[in-house]
């Protein structure tokens, strides 16, 4: 789906938000999110973006400022009302899982929100998450990264239009990083908006989000990931460093952003054709 004639899910109105102990976690942040758009908030360790995430779905309101989700207001919409439209992975997977078996926890939503043919809804949302199998485990019983998984199958199984994760790929092998990507992919094409918080560059790179760059609560930078995470500067000031394919690309004076390995390889061809010759 193409954001420019999506309209905005999730908008940020000079949104500040300050914990009762007295931090200023979120600084003057305004933004919108468009249908279908695939959204990384990147950013220092405390620079926001868990509180950012949990403004999504209500869990915590604004200390000033509008938070506005599929058209509701924060303040005024209850939780439950505004999880019907947001699913959200937390940061830790324990906090968030209590069911007996990884199915009734993956059709928990479903069952809510009144979904019909919950536990086929809840199956379905485990294979994508690649848990088939694990359906009658108890979740306490997972390791770290299928945790993760089951939870991120449990903030989507009832098809919600907004998902927001909280550093998704943490404990991930390749191959599920990869599920997780596709998974993003086909639910930004079914119009579902997606909003990570992640330190992951190298994902992100592959991913091609927009990102959005915080540091102290605030929104230093937003816009394309190719140009976002390259900007050494930027990603300094973020605690990161640019992906490897985009240092890649910017030594090898490559004319466009390097998205793959194999790209590089034509890259490294261009600049130094000779070497192909065999002479
Ligand atoms: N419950 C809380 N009470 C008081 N202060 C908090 C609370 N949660 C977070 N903070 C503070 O708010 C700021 C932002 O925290 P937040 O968790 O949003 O950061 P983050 O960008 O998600 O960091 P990380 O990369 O470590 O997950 C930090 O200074 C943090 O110490
Ligand atoms: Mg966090």
């Amino acid at each position: 789906m193409r954001a420019g004639r999506a309209s905005a899910v999730v908008e940020f109105d000079h949104v500040w938000h300050v914990y009762p102990g007295g931090s200023q976690a979120l600084v003057d942040v305004s933004l919108s999110i468009r249908e279908g758009e695939v959204v990384a908030l990147v950013g220092p360790n405390g620079s926001g973006k868990t509180t950012l995430l949990k403004h999504i779905n209500g869990l915590l309101k604004p200390t000033r400022g509008t938070v506005k989700v599929a058209g509701l207001d924060t303040r005024r919409a209850s939780v439950g009302r505004l999880s019907r439209h947001v699913g959200l992975v937390f940061q830790s997977p324990r906090s968030q899982l209590f069911a007996r078996t990884a199915l009734e926890e993956a059709a928990f939503g479903p069952r809510n929100f009144r979904i019909p043919d919950p536990l086929g809804a809840a199956a379905r949302a485990l294979r994508a998450m690649g848990l088939e199998g694990y359906e009658g485990r108890s979740p306490l019983s997972l390791s770290g990264g299928e945790q993760k998984r089951l939870s991120i199958a449990a903030s989507t199984s009832w098809g919600p239009r907004i998902i927001a994760m909280d550093e998704p790929t943490v404990g991930q092998d390749l191959r599920n990083k990869m599920r997780l990507l596709g998974a993003i992919r086909l639910w930004s094409r079914a119009g579902i908006a997606t909003i990570l918080a992640s330190h992951d560059v190298e994902f992100l790179w592959l991913l091609g989000p927009r990102a959005i760059v915080m540091s102290q609560g605030r929104v230093l930078a937003d816009g394309p990931a190719r140009e976002v995470l390259s900007d050494e500067a930027l990603m300094a000031r973020a605690a990161l460093r640019p992906p490897q394919l985009a240092e890649l690309g910017k030594l090898l004076r490559a004319p466009r952003a390097i998205g793959s390995v194999w790209e590089a390889v034509a890259a490294l061809a261009r600049e130094a054709p000779e070497r192909g010759s065999g002479t």
